[in-house]
């Protein structure tokens, strides 16, 4: 059995969707176990693009198993429209390759007007949320009133359980001044669509202990990274789940033993959405060169990606964190032009050296990065599929890396293209 954790390894869109897709050509399963439509990865297959946001990567592929885990919180209406954009480029999404957990929670329409209520009444202290309603629907789920996918069968327990939820959102909007939600207008809604929902439903911890039974290969796909993951990232501006790889047995219904190897997907350069702190963020002409050569601007909500240096520290922590066996590292090619790069290798607070990100985000704030310069390799990287073909001072900075982080790159991505990698060790195989 060879079953893997892939995650990111900083603060989201490290390229996990094309490094999951690369790898589940060896997969017989691929399976998400957190997070919602807040993530966007993006597949680029002999130049067509494919963008998921709930569907895990696997689907592009024929003979796979896709399965949204009971960690997820879904929209049931932002997957059926992303069903019908993916079959619309020639995807089949059926009951023999998609599952959904019927312990999934819904993300419902209050979920959203409240996330986005939040973020316009926040001021300076905004998080900078995706606006999807992620939060406010992880939270309901943890409160014990949320919605899930098995409550759209029948009716009476439907109208229960909106009853439940709405009390507590209605009391909330009520005491801020806005409408009331209605709970009629809803309930017919979801038992419209609820179908067309319920037909992939099935209980996901059976279907994996089948799997494992039957010898199959499993890849957990993580969304988000280590530094959103809200026990481990620079909380309060994180998302709403764990994004570490311990989760995936939580977000799916199996047991640790079940990951056999965690793949930390790392940008070579260090890129965050929304809000927080960033210690290596450039607010120069390198972090603009970064975001245009990189195209960092949001898969979700086109927001413009900050940019700055690889930050060795944070990514050494992540590691940790998550048990990153081994890193697959990301978006070499974009660095081709600089003659000179960094790492953060150490920060200062206070006037002293630290060697780990601070708890506090007030610390965080005011931590300044310290770094080792390397020189550039200034030629072209782009599509390298070897890496004896890689220019020696390129190898020179991801042997770099490889010492400092802590693991082992198992493979190095050089183009947005599935087949643009380079591999160096199979996870598969180890
Ligand atoms: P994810 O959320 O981790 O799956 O990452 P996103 O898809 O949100 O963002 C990564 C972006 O970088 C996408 O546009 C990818 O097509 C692109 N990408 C992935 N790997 C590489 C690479 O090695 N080089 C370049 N230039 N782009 C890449
Ligand atoms: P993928 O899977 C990058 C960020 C948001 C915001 C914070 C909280 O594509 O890597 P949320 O809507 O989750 O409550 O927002 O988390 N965020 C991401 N940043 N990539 C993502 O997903 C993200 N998902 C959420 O920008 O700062
Ligand atoms: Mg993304």
């Amino acid at each position: 059995m060879k079953n893997i954790v892939v995650v990111g390894s900083q603060w989201g869109d490290e390229g996990k969707g094309k490094i999951v897709d690369w790898l589940s050509e060896q997969a017989d399963v691929v399976i998400r176990f957190q997070g919602g439509h807040n993530a966007g990865h993006t597949l680029v297959i002999d130049g067509k693009t494919y963008k998921l946001r709930l569907l895990p990567s696997g689907i592009v592929r024929k003979n796979k198993i896709s399965i949204i885990g009971n960690g997820v919180v879904v929209d049931p209406w932002a997957l059926l429209e992303e069903i019908k954009e993916i079959k619309d480029k020639g995807i089949d999404v059926n009951v023999n390759n998609f599952i959904i957990s019927e312990s999934a929670n819904l993300i419902l329409p209050f979920h959203k007007e409240m996330d986005e209520i939040r973020e316009d009444s926040a001021g300076k202290s905004k998080i900078g949320t995706t606006r999807r309603g992620i939060g406010p629907a992880y939270e309901d789920k943890v409160g014990r009133r949320s919605i899930r996918l098995m409550d759209l069968r029948s009716e009476i327990n439907l109208d229960q359980r909106l009853d439940s939820v709405l009390l507590h959102h209605n009391a909330i909007r009520k005491g801020l001044g806005k409408k009331l939600f209605q709970k009629e207008q809803l309930k017919k809604d979801l038992l419209k669509i609820a179908p067309d929902l319920l037909k992939f439903s099935q209980p996901v911890w059976m279907k994996i202990d089948k799997f494992k039974k039957q010898n199959k290969k499993i890849l957990f796909e993580g969304a988000q990274g280590i530094l959103l993951d809200v026990d481990h990232g620079t909380y309060p501006f994180v998302t709403s789940s764990n994004t570490v790889a311990s989760n995936a047995a939580t977000g799916t219904g199996c047991g640790p033993d079940s990951i056999n190897y965690v793949l930390g997907i790392t940008k070579a350069y260090t890129t965050r959405v929304g809000e927080g702190p960033f210690p290596t963020e450039l607010n120069d002409e390198i972090g603009e060169l970064l975001g245009t050569k990189g195209k960092e601007f949001g898969t979700v909500t086109s927001r413009k990606r900050r940019c700055g240096w690889f930050d060795g520290v944070l990514v050494r922590q992540t590691i940790k964190v998550s048990g990153i066996n081994g890193i697959a590292l990301t978006k070499l090619d974009v660095l081709d032009d600089l003659d000179e790069i960094k790492m953060c290798i150490e920060y200062e607070l206070n006037g002293k050296k630290i060697d780990y990100l601070p708890a506090s985000v007030e610390d965080q704030l005011k931590i300044k990065p310290i770094f080792k310069s390397f020189k550039g390799w200034k030629k072209s990287t782009n599509g390298v599929k070897n890496i004896d073909e890689l220019p020696q001072e390129a190898k020179n900075y991801i042997y770099a890396i490889e010492d400092f982080v802590g693991a082992k790159i198992s493979s190095i991505s050089t183009s947005p293209e599935r087949d643009d990698t380079i591999l160096v060790e199979n996870p598969f195989e180890i």
